[in-house]
């Protein structure tokens, strides 16, 4: 499906978007800023209409009926919904009766998703009291106290501290072993290839990439990164060997693109690099989800992979 927003200047903000969710599955959708996530998102959910295509939720077309499509899904927005005047607790419990959620179960299941993200101290304050991090996971709880089919997550895990982002992560994988499709919009490469089953990877507006994180890195195979720390008598050229591409160099660190059949090389030119002083430490690894985003976003467009079955269909 496709979306061009009006006016003037009309923005092409997503184009020949096709993508498939599973009942269980997570689907992370990565991006740069403005790459069209949250559009392609409010579409799915029946917030934006496309201009073309068609979008389905468990057989609800989401284009002819948006109300039934946000029956069926629960969103968690970009932008947190304010509470003024409620606590976490009863702005959760809120949504859930709102849901159709049996008041007991809700108590319920409200205080295991408090407990679960560790923000019980916090659950009962009022809401001018809590910090930007506690009122995104509340946020998160108000999505996830009684799910849809469909759970949509926009950037859950922006402002939360590292150690709650973990439980969070565990908390969003569960919402799938329990049975919900969930797509969940993310900058962050490293923690999603954990927890995630698909990634899709949106670049101006068109899916460059759309695989499960290991077949991604499986193009990685045989491909190492070497990155450098700078010494104090590092000058602009470091005189990369020729096999070392797609180089990047600030003041303090280097990093480039090294076939495995050159490590050794690369190796043996870094300890030389160290010996006059340029280099302070070197490290060869493989390299990550992290770097193959980098490189899909950086350059062109790569073919689009799908699956059968889905829950969602746009
Ligand atoms: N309501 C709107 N009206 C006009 N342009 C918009 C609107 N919402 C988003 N855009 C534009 O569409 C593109 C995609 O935006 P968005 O979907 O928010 O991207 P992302 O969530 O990946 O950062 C951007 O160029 C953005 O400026
Ligand atoms: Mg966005």
């Amino acid at each position: 499906m496709s979306k061009k927003y009006p006016g003037r200047h009309g923005v092409q903000a997503n184009d020949g978007i096709d993508l498939h969710i599973l009942e269980g599955q997570v689907v992370g959708l990565l991006g740069h800023n403005g790459a069209g996530k949250t559009t392609l998102v409010n579409q799915v959910v029946g917030l934006v209409r496309p201009d073309a295509g068609s979008i389905r939720l468990a057989g609800v077309d989401a284009v002819a009926d948006p109300d039934g499509a946000r029956r069926l899904a629960s969103i968690q927005a970009q932008a947190n919904v304010p509470i003024t005047g409620l606590t976490p607790r009863a702005a959760i419990q809120i949504v859930g009766r709102i849901r159709g959620g049996r008041r007991h179960d809700v108590a319920t299941r409200t205080q295991g998703l408090i407990d679960a993200l560790d923000i019980a101290g916090s659950a009962d304050m009022p809401s001018q009291k809590i910090s930007g991090g506690i009122a995104r996971l509340t946020a998160f709880c108000m999505t996830a106290v009684v799910p849809g089919r469909l759970v949509v997550l926009d950037e859950s895990t922006n402002d939360v501290d590292p150690v709650r982002r973990r439980l969070l992560w565990d908390a969003i994988r569960t919402l799938a072993d329990d049975g919900a499709a969930v797509l969940l919009v993310t900058h962050n490469v490293r923690e999603a290839e954990r927890v995630v089953d698909h990634l899709v990877i949106l670049d101006q507006g068109t899916v460059i990439a759309a695989d499960t994180p290991a077949g991604l890195a499986a193009s990685t195979r045989g491909v190492l990164t070497v990155e450098l720390d700078l010494g104090p008598a590092s000058g602009t050229d470091l005189g990369w060997p020729r096999s070392v591409t797609e180089t990047t160099h600030d003041r303090l660190r280097a990093a480039g693109t090294v076939p495995a059949e050159s490590a050794a090389d690369v190796v043996r030119w870094a300890q030389s690099r160290v010996e006059m002083g340029v280099v302070e430490r070197y490290a060869l690894t493989a390299a990550s989800l992290e770097d193959v985003y980098v490189r899909l976003v950086g350059a062109g467009r790569a073919p689009v992979a799908t699956d059968a079955d889905p829950v969602v269909a746009a």
